[in-house]
């Protein structure tokens, strides 16, 4: 049986927004993500109404922030859009919130970032990026050669799980659990994975004991450059109690997680589907930085961050009351063509490819952009070194999500280099 969003149909997918009154757009959606159908929806957004309101869905009343110059406006503006309570579209639970430093403001957000944010920083990578290139090895190696196999399960999640377990140096024959918990903790009940909060809290407990352990054995030894080790001996952080522990660990474990794995699986997914531009990137692999940051705009892995305003103020001629919800759509930033020439193509040696949205901007922007992209760099090197080109031999199948931006399958058949 198909799974099935509970609060939103299909039915909006086979609907031309073209023909709609723009005040029944509901681009929050699942389903327009899960089959591709958003990209109309946001460009009649973008011309008509760039600064939109829906007065009535399933996550409550919002604003759609959909234009490249907007979104930066909204993201910069630090006194005026609050990242409290939350990021997501989605309110918190309100029986079990879980603070994090993404969803908090100045100044606490600052103290516990700058703990944790060595870990991504440039001594760090130069440090990774040995480690990160043997495990990439080791996992296209061991690639069924000829065979079709899903992209998504062998190497995107595989990769980014053991990068995870090495910033929180974690058991590594255990790592598994790290997806477990990163998927619990996106999943919608009813989808498959969870039934209701009510497991998705006791699941999240079990991760919180897991990780409990792990903080006992790191504050009684000597500081070191892991996650655990940083949040137990930092000064703005030795002291949280422990479901602030347990909301900054998960924003670190899906931070890291979906978002690279999504890129991963995007990379390859574009340039199968775009042949002149691999035969660009195997002609010149000095493009492979370049290549990289194309997908992460072209994708978009993580579709929107929210805010909520903090007085009333005015954006794009539209009044917003404080309290009001507020989407910052990257997705839809990212393919502005006030900003993007032909933003729909995928090309990779596009002038402008740095500026995308795909990382944020202002104090929230991404902690571990560059290791992102280091660990996307790494892996190209490496297909490029043993495959002739990777084939794709099925549809990819994309998550029911407006939030993470994925593939939950892709079929491949990797042919290998003959000479
Ligand atoms: C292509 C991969 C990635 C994408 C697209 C991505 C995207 C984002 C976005 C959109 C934000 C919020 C920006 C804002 O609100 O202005 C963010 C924040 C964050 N990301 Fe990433 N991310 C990626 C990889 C990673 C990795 C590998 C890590 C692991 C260290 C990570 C850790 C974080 C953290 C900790 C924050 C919160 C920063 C803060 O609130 O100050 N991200 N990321």
């Amino acid at each position: 049986m198909p799974e099935q969003h509970p609060n939103y149909t299909e039915d909006q997918v086979n609907l031309d927004p073209y023909s709609l009154p723009l005040s029944d757009f509901d681009v929050a959606n699942p389903y327009l993500f899960a089959r591709d159908a958003h990209w109309p929806w946001f460009r009649r957004l973008r011309d008509e109404a760039p600064v939109h309101y829906c007065a009535d869905s399933f996550f409550g009343p919002y604003w759609s922030v959909t234009r490249y110059d907007d979104i930066m406006t909204v993201d910069t503006s630090h006194d005026v859009f609050s990242s409290e309570p939350t990021i997501v579209i989605r309110d918190p639970i309100e029986d079990f919130p879980l603070p994090m430093f993404i969803a908090m403001d100045r100044p606490k957000h600052d103290e516990q970032r700058k703990v944790v944010a060595p870990v991504a920083g440039p001594e760090n990578l130069r440090n990774f990026e040995p480690i990160i290139r043997q495990r990439t090895i080791d996992v296209l190696e061991h690639l069924p050669m000829g065979e079709r196999f899903n992209w998504v399960d062998k190497v995107s999640i595989e990769l980014t799980t053991r990068m995870l377990a090495t910033l929180f140096d974690f058991p590594f024959e255990e790592r598994s659990k790290l997806t477990y918990w990163s998927d619990i903790s996106t999943a919608i009940p009813g989808m498959g994975m969870i039934d209701s909060e009510e497991q998705r809290k006791q699941i999240m407990l079990e991760c919180l004991e897991y990780f409990t352990g792990l903080w006992n054995e790191r504050v009684k030894a000597p500081p070191s450059n892991d996650l655990i080790s940083m949040l137990a001996h930092g000064e703005a952080t030795r002291n949280m109690g422990p479901v602030e522990y347990l909301g900054n660990l998960i924003l670190l474990i899906v931070g890291g997680n979906d978002t690279t794995r999504n890129t991963m699986s995007a990379s390859v997914l574009n340039l199968a589907n775009n042949p002149d531009q691999f035969r660009k990137l195997v002609a010149e692999q000095g493009l492979v930085p370049s290549m990289v940051a194309e997908t992460i705009r072209w994708q978009t892995p993580l579709a929107h961050m929210r805010r909520t305003a903090k007085i009333d103020t005015e954006l794009h001629g539209q009044q917003i009351k404080a309290g009001d919800k507020v989407v910052m759509w990257y997705i839809s930033g990212n393919r502005d063509e006030r900003v993007f020439e032909r933003p729909d193509e995928f090309i990779i040696d596009r002038p402008n490819v740095r500026k995308h949205l795909s990382f944020g901007f202002g104090i929230h922007r991404c902690m571990g952009n560059r290791l992102a992209e280091l660990q996307l760099r790494v892996l190209w090197e490496e297909i490029l070194k043993r495959f002739e080109r990777i084939e794709l031999v099925g549809e990819p199948e994309r998550s029911i999500s407006s939030f993470v931006h994925g593939y939950t399958a892709l079929p491949v058949v990797v042919h290998p280099r003959t000479s």
